[in-house]
């Protein structure tokens, strides 16, 4: 397994990771998310060697990894550009690190037609990358990356450059290749629903420290911060300031109709199929409310939440107080 002890990196006096404390298990997937320039690629390029921590270790199934250069850590990185080789088919892109690594001509053969069917790209193997979409292109850098045989996986935002509809066609595809392996994955993203998805837990940072780490649900459920509340889930979450000391989270998912409830204005609707995203001008403030799409409204609309859906925060640090 990885492990993450204290480490931190700073680029002249600004210090852009702090403390990060992190272990991911054998066979486990966690992911890496927040928003751009947090720290997330360079937590993965300190892991891969490519970069020196200014304070902290990393260790590999128990062995520390700081005096082993890059190219001997046996990690695969796939990296935000696909970084393939232009001039070369998607098959000899491929061949070239086994090549460098010195496997035999019959070994990488056959584990590139093994590898080449794993991400079905095996009718395109001839072709260039710009001769592939960015889907396809996506799917040599993974393939790429399985033909290392790696310790770990550090895939960093590996779907940033396809439409939604790719990724969604590619999510449960990588999903797959995840769970067969039995390496640590470290998965970089700025997407929440990507994390939620993919990763076993997700660690949250913000200002180059882990704001909060755990599996999606206890995420969604125990946000231990208003960040982390505003983060995860969508649509986004309500916070209502009570007073000076307290803020109040609801999610849109957790408002419903009441005769009894708060009388509303209906700002904005957006349908969305299944369901339709409501925007209202309630006593409260702006609130935000999900509600079945096929539901006919007519104001003035009365809403309201149970106490027990309520997160509480404490409105100066933003931190989630005891229940
Ligand atoms: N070599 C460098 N010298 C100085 N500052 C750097 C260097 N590399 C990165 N940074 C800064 O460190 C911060 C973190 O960068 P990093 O690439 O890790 O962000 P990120 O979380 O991966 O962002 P994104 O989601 O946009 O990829 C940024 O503010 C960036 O400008
Ligand atoms: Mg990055």
């Amino acid at each position: 397994m990885l492990h993450l002890n204290g480490l931190g990196k700073r680029f002249g006096e600004q210090w852009i990771l702090r403390d990060l404390n992190m272990q991911v298990d054998e066979g486990e997937c966690v992911a890496l998310l927040g928003t751009s320039g947090c720290g997330k690629s360079t937590a993965l390029r300190l892991i891969a060697g490519l970069d020196r921590q200014d304070e902290g270790s990393i260790e590999l199934d128990g062995e520390p990894l700081d005096s082993i250069p890059a190219e001997r850590r046996r990690i695969a990185m796939v990296f935000q550009s696909y970084a393939l080789f232009p001039h070369l088919s998607v098959r000899e892109n491929l061949n070239l690190g086994l090549k460098i690594r010195g496997v035999s001509p019959a070994q990488r053969q056959q584990r590139i037609e093994t590898v080449l069917d794993t991400v079905r790209l095996r009718e395109m193997a001839d072709r260039r990358p710009q001769q592939l979409s960015g889907g396809q292109r996506q799917r040599v850098a993974l393939a790429r990356a399985l033909l290392r045989d790696p310790r770990v996986y550090l895939l960093d935002e590996p779907m940033s450059n396809l439409d939604a509809q790719l990724r969604d066609d590619l999510r449960p595809e990588l999903r797959q290749l995840i769970l067969q392996g039995t390496q640590p994955v470290l998965y970089v993203t700025h997407d929440q629903q990507e994390a939620m998805a993919l990763a076993n837990r997700i660690a949250v940072l913000k200002d180059g420290r882990i704001e909060q780490i755990g599996t999606p649900e206890e995420l969604y459920k125990t946000p231990a911060s208003q960040f982390v509340a505003s983060f995860i889930g969508r649509p986004q979450i309500n916070l209502l300031p009570v007073d000076k000391q307290l803020t109040i989270g609801i999610r849109p998912e957790d408002v419903g109709f009441d005769p009894e409830g708060m009388p509303c204005r209906l700002i904005s609707r957006e349908w969305q199929g299944a369901s339709q995203l409501l925007l209202l001008d309630s006593p409260r403030g702006a609130l935000r409310m999900l509600c079945a799409g096929d539901l006919s409204l007519s104001e003035p609309l009365h809403v309201s939440w149970l106490t027990s859906a309520e997160h509480r925060f404490d409105a100066g640090s933003g931190h989630r107080l005891a229940e």
